[in-house]
């Protein structure tokens, strides 16, 4: 059925539930980092729907995968109890890749499902209830989640939310050391705040963060969500830091836009767990278990984490240049690889170029009011990068010069 645009913005904005401001873009395929609305027109999408296409729309890898596993099987009989040689693959694939001191996975649907086992078994392990996180963090919109994220317009609406939820200062471990006590279970922590506006510690912070909790026999829950699967550079923060974390949770690129997450422990964490401590239907469901492998395979072998580090230092190295010759709009330029953004003077400011950069045909994000968040495909080519970037430009000159 090919409907128009102006149909498909009828029947969505009449059934789905209210929840996003909708931009009105229908969008019918992609191809890399490319997509086409319903009217044929073409965008680039530095956004990769929200760091989840990795390597980029309609990627074959991932077709090939899906048509592959789904003339097999789609889910087990009784899921988890029975056996599944592509979930094999993928946990010799992960072992491969993850920190090798985390030697247990099990897989989930999303990242805040990740997130939410991680808590609860940490509360397990440890016999302790408390959890601490950072202001500004994100981690999920499940009540536990939400509870967990720094952010007050996740969770003010929603009060009251789980209790023995704090918080501390994001990159600063004093205020960590000086929260962690015996009642805590688990400090959560991304190593690049994304959703808060891209926030990069300094290099010691996690190994301090590794180093507190241990002392205080708090576990350490890295959510490398949106960092995992090569998006800073490295294929994990953590593990690029040598970080020895007790969890290690994933979603978002580990799949490259099929709904797949997971989450890995160390030996000594899964030691204290026992059958029916999880579970859950899809749990390493095998057509979501064939397109990680494929994505996982693609970025190795594709050697994507060298890409991500040139096409991060180019993209940042064109974002000081409008630092330099916009500086009553462009505030700050930062961030990590592939995980960019340009923070502007103000709110209004960020919004005008966003909507310029749309109707250029280029999706951006907008974060924290003032930022404009770039993660594009970790596969993006110069060329591609230099023709987002042009007419990012152009919509700053346009909005802002
Ligand atoms: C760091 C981090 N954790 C958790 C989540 C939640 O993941 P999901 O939307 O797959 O539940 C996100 C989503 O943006 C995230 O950025």
């Amino acid at each position: 059925m090919n409907m128009s645009s102006s149909v498909t913005f009828e029947i969505e904005d009449r059934y789905m539930a209210p929840f996003f401001p909708k931009q009105k873009i229908s969008i019918e395929r992609g191809d890399g980092v490319f997509v086409w609305d319903e009217e044929g027109r073409r965008y680039i999408d530095f956004t990769s729907g929200w760091g989840v296409t990795c390597i980029g729309h309609a990627q074959p890898v991932i077709t090939e995968a899906l048509v592959k596993q789904s003339r097999k099987i789609l889910q087990n009989p009784n899921s988890g109890l029975t056996y599944s040689p592509v979930r094999a693959g993928l946990l010799e694939l992960m072992k491969e890749v993850l920190p090798s001191h985390l030697t247990h996975i099990f897989f989930s649907s999303s990242g805040a499902e990740a997130n939410d086992a991680a808590i609860k078994l940490a509360r397990k392990v440890t016999g302790r209830l408390d959890v601490i996180s950072t202001h500004q963090s994100f981690h999920g919109r499940t009540i536990s989640t939400a509870s967990a994220t720094g952010q007050a317009k996740h969770r003010e609406k929603f009060n009251p939310l789980m209790p023995n939820y704090r918080f501390v200062a994001y990159g600063n471990p004093d205020d960590l050391k000086h929260a962690l006590d015996p009642d805590v279970a688990a400090f959560i922590v991304e190593p690049v705040q994304g959703e808060g506006g891209v926030h990069v510690p300094s290099a010691q912070y996690l190994k301090d963060a590794e180093r507190l909790c241990r002392k205080n026999g708090a576990l350490l829950i890295a959510d490398e969500v949106q960092t995992g699967f090569c998006r800073t550079g490295p294929m994990f923060v953590t593990g690029e830091m040598g970080v020895n974390v007790d969890f290690l949770t994933m979603a978002k690129g580990i799949a490259g836009g099929f709904p797949f997450g997971g989450f890995a422990m160390s030996e000594k964490v899964a030691k204290r767990l026992e059958f029916g401590d999880h579970g859950g239907t899809y749990c390493g469901n095998p057509l979501g278990c064939a397109v990680a492998h494929a994505v996982i395979k693609y970025l190795i072998d594709h050697r994507i984490s060298e890409n991500v580090e040139k096409m991060g230092r180019i993209c940042l190295g064109r974002m000081r240049e409008w630092k330099q010759r916009y500086p009553d709009a462009i505030q700050d330029v930062r961030g990590k690889g592939l995980l960019l953004l340009v923070e502007f003077t103000g709110s209004e400011t960020a919004t005008r170029v966003a909507d310029e950069c749309l109707l250029r045909g280029l999706f951006v994000r907008q974060t924290q009011g003032s930022g404009i968040r770039v993660f594009p495909a970790l596969n993006i080519t110069e060329p591609e990068l230099s023709e987002g970037l042009a007419v990012m430009q152009a919509a700053i000159e346009a909005a802002a010069g």
